[in-house]
């Protein structure tokens, strides 16, 4: 699997150096001028998004860029504000104050038609399918094929349905037709239907809230590579998971989010796996992250 240069840095300046809940300095990675040959296309741009409930900062200044064909890992403690951060964005719930810009229009008051309309796609472990109902009719549930008067086309949802799990899920298995039930997929296979049914309806970007939740290890390794499909298909995500070892495996860069407050933003070609999460400690224990001096920045200073 391809692996794009993390290049993404570049998104950072609007927090490079802020003053957290408490007062205290964060010491923030410091913006990296732009790697202009990997430059991408900005998606979506959060800027300085805050929100509460009934007095409780879920997030308190936000801010934070996707460009194309990337994938962001969003990690953080419990109440971090993690599902409050993709609630905004998929319109689920208004911010109080801050901007949210995607493919460069700045959009108020998004709804989650709206945001649907856009192409932002959220895909969760519990909501993302209807159990019961055929591969068929969970691929066309929101957007169905009709034909004249309004008569659903069936047999083009069934053969597209086909074609998309040969050709995009890789199923061979003559037992799975578009007529099975989704009770007939296992886990990852479930997450993998949700994330190529987003992208032939064209989502630009895709989220994806703990999708691995419950799954055993080989699910979640075919749910992971179905989140490198959507990177590979030219497409964005952000991709939250409890478990560092699976964001790690799949972003580009890896977001911090801490009591509502954008702690780091790592791309994973420059932080080890081992450094992450040493970062996610200290975060989680002090609620801020000092950087290092890293050894091959001193250059073997006294
Ligand atoms: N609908 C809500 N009503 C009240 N408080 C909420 C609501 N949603 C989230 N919160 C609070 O906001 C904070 C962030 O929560 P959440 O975004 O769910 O964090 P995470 O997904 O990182 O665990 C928590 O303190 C949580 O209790
Ligand atoms: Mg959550």
């Amino acid at each position: 699997m391809t692996r794009h240069p993390a290049d993404a840095a570049n998104g950072t300046a609007a927090h490079a150096s802020e003053k957290g809940p408490a007062g205290e300095l964060h010491a923030l990675r410091p913006a990296t001028p732009s790697d202009s040959a990997h430059d991408r296309a900005v998606v979506l741009e959060l800027r300085h998004i805050a929100k509460s409930f009934a007095g409780i900062h879920a997030l308190r200044d936000v801010s934070l860029r996707l460009h194309a064909a990337e994938v962001i890992g969003l990690v953080g403690d419990n109440g971090a504000g993690k599902s409050t951060l993709i609630k905004i964005i998929t319109g689920y719930h208004q911010p109080d104050s801050g901007e949210i810009v995607f493919r460069g229009e700045r959009i108020h008051n998004l709804t989650v038609q709206r945001a649907r309309a856009l192409g932002i796609e959220a895909v969760y472990q519990e909501r993302a399918l209807a159990e019961q109902q055929s591969l068929w009719r969970n691929v066309f549930m929101a957007r169905p094929l009709t034909r004249f008067a309004g008569l659903l086309n069936v047999r083009a949802m069934r053969r597209t349905t086909a074609s998309l799990m040969r050709e995009s899920m890789g199923f061979t298995s003559a037992i799975l037709t578009p007529d099975t039930p989704v009770t007939g997929l296992s886990g990852g296979e479930r997450q993998g239907l949700a994330i190529i049914r987003a992208l032939h309806f064209d989502a630009d970007l895709i989220i994806l809230d703990e999708p691995t939740m419950g799954l055993s290890l080989s699910e979640t390794e075919k749910c992971l590579m179905f989140v490198r499909s959507i990177r590979d298909a030219g497409k964005s995500a952000i991709f939250i998971d409890h478990n560092i070892f699976h964001v790690y495996s799949v972003a580009d860069r890896i977001v911090l989010l801490d009591r509502g407050t954008v702690v780091g933003d790592f791309p994973t070609s420059r932080y080890s796996l081992a450094e992450l999460t040493a970062i996610m400690r200290e975060v989680a224990a002090t609620g801020r992250f000092i950087e290092p001096t890293r050894q091959s920045d001193d250059g073997g200073a006294a």
